[in-house]
């Protein structure tokens, strides 16, 4: 057993109650030096390092006001709709936790979206902090999902149409798809059973998987050490007692300092929840106050807008355009043979996968191939790390097109996510082109980085971290 401690004597009662509390639960105390007091981060954190606290401020208020929702909340398919009008009406304060937790959800998007994004341009991914981004990147796939599955629970008529358009995805799979659909739903359409299961899975299995992958988020951000917009490492500079030059202690300076960054936004989520909870149909769609009809198909079906930039590449995905990815697979593999580095036999078993792929591509149906870009979106962001070979981490010492290039993605996005909002473009129109269009500036940013991130001229990264205080 380590050797107790003692309260000086006279010490106030607070004193002696904390070193009491130490000699028994010393792990809470250097849990807390470790992440807190003792937490070196850079001292040139800027406005888009305000985005990781805001990020575990909602995900507390998603738990605890989804913990009063559950209290009233009947996931019974006779009663799901009645039983969230019955909260919004009747049970007291049932309409602000209702209004929290329904502007939470895309509060959470708009927050991790931002978060995600300053880790792009500061080069936050890369080593030593890949795992962080790893770790990033399975929460993210989590929220969708979590989010996914809570859409179903008010039981509206764009929960049931929304997780019937989504569901039916799976029976593209090929071979297996029809019988993975089924087992999802647990029924031949969505139905009583698949509420059941959605709410199993978005109150308890989802929360407990993405409350892990935060803490081993945080604890690997910890082990290696917060990045910052030069991009520079201040752990290779260090004082005599061994802590970074660049460094403060998190707890207060940046503990102050992310209070301002929460008041600053729940000013902000409380206008929005109190004036506009539905954002003009963005954050609660229109349709969703109609109770779920299995017989009426609604005429526009379209998933909340965090989710539509993937559910154009979808719909993007027409013959026409697996045609041209064919071209594009093709002309790639034999660029790569007479260009590539690397020796023949792997440039000749690359041209046989394209071979291969290009076969595939061809036997399957668009809408298959619409399923995999749509998933591919995401875990391509897994891969990072690896994609970008630049010598720097940060845009600030990039060259100063590579700004374009991130303005022309972030532009692609956007025009990704508002037209997936919309009615689906006729058939070979100039709006269906454009969603194509965007679609490949998507993938190619990420496919082509090994490429893009080494050109140019780069500027020269300082020794220590620029800041000036105010
Ligand atoms: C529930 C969602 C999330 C929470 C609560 C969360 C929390 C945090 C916190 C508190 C930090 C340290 C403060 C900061 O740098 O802003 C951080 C850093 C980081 N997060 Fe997240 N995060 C979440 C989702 C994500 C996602 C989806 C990604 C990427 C796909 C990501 C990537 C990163 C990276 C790379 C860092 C290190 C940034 C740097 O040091 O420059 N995080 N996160």
């Amino acid at each position: 057993m380590a050797e107790m401690k003692e309260a000086p004597a006279g010490a106030p009662l607070g004193i002696k109650m904390m070193t009491w509390l130490d000699n028994r639960f010393p792990s809470a105390f250097q849990a807390y030096r470790d992440h807190m007091s003792e937490y070196y981060a850079p001292k040139n954190f800027n406005f888009w390092y305000f985005f990781g606290s805001l990020a575990m401020v909602v995900l507390v208020i998603q738990i605890v006001t989804g913990i009063f929702l559950t209290m009233h909340y009947k996931p019974d398919a006779a009663n799901a709709f009645a039983s969230v009008e019955y909260i919004m009406r009747d049970v007291p304060g049932g309409w602000i936790i209702r209004y929290m937790h329904s502007t939470g959800a895309s509060a959470f998007f708009i927050v991790v979206y931002l978060h995600m994004y300053r880790g792009l341009i500061y080069g936050s991914y890369r080593k030593p902090r890949e795992l962080v981004w790893i770790f990033g990147c399975a929460i993210f796939l989590c929220l969708m999902a979590e989010a996914f599955f809570g859409y179903l629970l008010p039981w509206g008529q764009m929960s049931y149409w929304g997780a019937q358009v989504i569901v039916n995805l799976f029976a593209a799979v090929p071979f297996i798809g029809p019988d993975l659909a089924l087992l999802i739903r647990g029924d031949y359409v969505v139905g009583d059973a698949t509420l059941n299961r959605f709410f199993a899975f978005h109150v308890i299995a989802v929360p407990l998987v993405l409350l892990g992958l935060v803490v081993a988020h945080i604890l690997a951000l910890h082990d290696v050490g917060s990045n910052n917009p030069d991009g520079v490492e201040i752990k290779a500079k260090k004082d005599a007692q061994g802590r970074p030059i660049d460094g403060i202690p998190f707890h207060p300076y940046y503990s102050v300092h992310d209070t301002l960054g929460v008041a600053v936004f729940l000013l902000i989520f409380c206008a929005v929840m109190f004036f506009a909870p539905e954002l003009g149909g963005y954050f609660l769609e229109y349709n969703n106050f109609i109770p779920a009809d299995p017989l009426l198909t609604p005429a526009h079906i379209a998933p909340v807008w965090y989710f539509t930039p993937y559910y154009t590449i979808l719909r993007a995905t027409t013959d026409p355009m697996v045609n041209m990815l064919c071209v594009i697979v093709g002309l790639a593999a034999v660029l790569n043979l007479l260009k590539g580095r690397g020796s023949m036999a792997v440039k000749g078993g690359l041209l046989i996968g394209a071979v291969v792929l290009i076969a595939l591509m061809k036997t399957f149906d668009a809408k298959f191939w619409g399923v995999v870009l749509m998933g591919g979106a995401v875990i391509v962001l897994f891969f990072l790390p690896w994609l970008d070979q630049s010598p720097v981490k940060s845009i600030r010492y990039r060259p100063s097109w590579h700004k374009l290039v991130y303005a022309v993605f972030v532009v692609a996005f956007l025009i990704l996510g508002y037209q997936g909002t919309q009615p689906a473009a006729p058939s070979g129109s100039g709006l269906e082109l454009l969603s194509q269009a965007c679609t490949l500036i998507y993938f190619g940013f990420f496919l082509l980085m090994p490429w893009w991130s080494r050109q140019g001229t780069f500027k020269p990264v300082p020794d220590r971290v620029t800041f000036s205080a105010h």
